[in-house]
């Protein structure tokens, strides 16, 4: 292994246990929850995919198997559908299944974000690695990862995304003091603080669910104590990250300006469900007008 080659493998933690979305995540991971009609772990599968991220490693915990279930082949479903001659179905079904190898691990221990990305040390060796949060889905239409995936090759170190949030949003999200990089298109990332108080925090960019990173995360990991929450923080391990020296130092990160939509909670995740349903073609030229109708009825 090199550790110069393009970035293949991608982490998702999916561990979480979904505790805001009781009861409907009493038997089933928040992953599964649908957005429109594919479930939303679908959507950062396939943006990995489509980053050449290839080889996908879950983090998932207790009453996950139906993750692994969504990502397998139902070789009956698909042969009725095939008999029926509903290619349509068909492809819809396949296509969960073609998106790459997908590996599964378990935190053992809901010890937080940055516990859940050292679970993958094995599994990722010494090579750059994305990690993409299953609650933040970006849109296809706008490129984040393989940007990043750019900047990480470019610089060496490793790479976030952040995105300009109303100041008083700010403490919902890992918050980063930026420096502009003369000529390029990424900034410095001379700071990071996980879920600021609105009068603490350093700027209004919050750090976004995509991470590109080089594997000396692991090492800072391991040594890393519990943050916020009593939890092990990646916004921490990044910090230190970004004061260190030598190899695998260093971070930057890209300024999001496209469309990312939030499930993480029940309001963003509704919100979420009416954007994608109002761009896609079988449904929002119904939905847009029935919305409009619907809102000025209130
Ligand atoms: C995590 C990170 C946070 C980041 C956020 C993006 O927080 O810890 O730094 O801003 O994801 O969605 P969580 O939302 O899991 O609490």
């Amino acid at each position: 292994m090199t550790e110069n080659r393009r970035v293949i493998k991608a982490v998702i933690p999916a561990a979480g246990l979904g505790t805001r979305f009781l009861p409907a995540t009493k038997a089933m991971p928040k992953e599964m929850l649908p957005v429109v009609d594919q479930p939303a772990i679908q959507y950062v599968v396939a943006e990995a995919s489509k980053a050449g991220l290839t080889d996908v490693l879950m983090i998932t915990g207790r009453s996950k198997r139906a993750l692994e279930d969504h990502f397998d082949r139902v070789p009956s479903m698909e042969a009725t559908l095939e008999a029926k001659g509903d290619t349509e179905k068909l492809r819809r079904v396949q296509e969960a299944t073609d998106l790459g190898e997908i590996h599964y691990i378990r935190q053992r221990d809901p010890k937080g974000l940055g516990h859940a990305v050292l679970c993958a040390k094995q599994h990722v060796g010494n090579e750059a690695f994305a990690v993409l949060l299953g609650d933040d889905l970006i849109d296809e239409r706008d490129e984040l990862l393989s940007i990043m995936i750019d900047v990480q090759e470019k610089t060496g170190g490793s790479v976030i995304a952040v995105m300009e949030v109303e100041p008083e949003q700010i403490s919902a999200y890992g918050c980063a003091d930026v420096s502009a990089v003369d000529g390029e298109g990424y900034v410095k990332v001379n700071g990071l603080v996980e879920k600021p108080a609105v009068e603490d925090a350093p700027s209004n960019l919050a750090v976004i669910g995509r991470y590109v990173l080089h594997p000396r995360v692991f090492e800072i990991l391991e040594e890393t104590q519990p943050g916020r929450g009593g939890e092990i923080q990646l916004t921490d391990a990044l910090e230190t990250l970004a004061a260190a020296d030598g190899p695998g130092s260093g971070v930057h990160a890209v300024v999001f300006r496209g469309r990312r939509y939030d499930t993480g909670d029940k309001l963003s995740y509704l919100q979420a469900i009416i954007s994608l349903a109002c761009e896609r073609e079988d449904l929002g030229p119904d939905l847009l007008p029935w919305l409009k109708d619907f809102v000025a009825g209130r």
